[in-house]
């Protein structure tokens, strides 16, 4: 018997290596997308003199799909996704989304994070919707005029 349920897309992050690290950088945005956020090449410049960053590559497989970074210092509760694509061939086949959920859950296992931030353009419909049906409630404009949202991670001790 065929059946029709739709299966979730997976999705798997690992760290940046050497071996994989071309194929980060050679992953493409739309042109219209291109604002939306630094391009690979520059984030990875720049995990490369923070020690704090945390790049990650989103594997479909064994296919490198889309790249995604954040920090979450051991000296306070709050982390910060400032990364976050998917390659515009691999775009709308529900990647951008289990990689989301994927990082939301490796950040909450770090164990000391009770906040996560993320920000957007304020005009990028589709970054909104999707942090948005996650749980991220916006929290107004920084002074970049960029979009700030907030998802509060569950303490271990919420619901006992
Ligand atoms: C945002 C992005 C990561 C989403 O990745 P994706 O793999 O296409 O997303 P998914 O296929 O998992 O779709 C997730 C949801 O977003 C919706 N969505 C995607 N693009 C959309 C758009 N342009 N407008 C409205 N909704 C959109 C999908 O319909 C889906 O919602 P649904 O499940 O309710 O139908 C991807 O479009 C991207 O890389 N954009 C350019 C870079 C960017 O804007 N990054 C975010 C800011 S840092």
């Amino acid at each position: 018997m065929t059946t029709h349920v739709q299966k979730a897309a997976q999705v798997h992050l690992v760290p940046v290596t050497e071996a994989n690290r071309a194929q980060v950088t050679a992953l493409e945005l739309a042109h219209d997308q291109l604002d939306f956020v630094a391009s690979n090449t520059e984030s990875l410049e720049e995990a490369d003199l923070d020690e704090d960053a945390r790049p990650r590559v989103v594997m479909a497989g064994d296919g490198v799909v889309g790249f995604l970074m954040y920090e979450a210092p051991q000296d306070d509760d709050e982390a910060r996704i400032y990364r976050f694509m998917i390659d515009r061939q691999h775009q709308g086949r529900g990647y951008g989304r289990a990689a989301l959920l994927q990082v939301l859950d490796e950040i909450a296992q770090l164990g000391h994070i009770r906040h996560i931030s993320i920000c957007y353009a304020p005009d990028n419909e589709g970054a909104r919707h999707l942090y948005r049906s996650a749980g991220f409630v916006e929290e107004g404009l920084d002074e970049d005029g960029e979009m700030i949202a907030d998802l509060v991670v569950p303490s271990p001790t919420d619901d006992r």
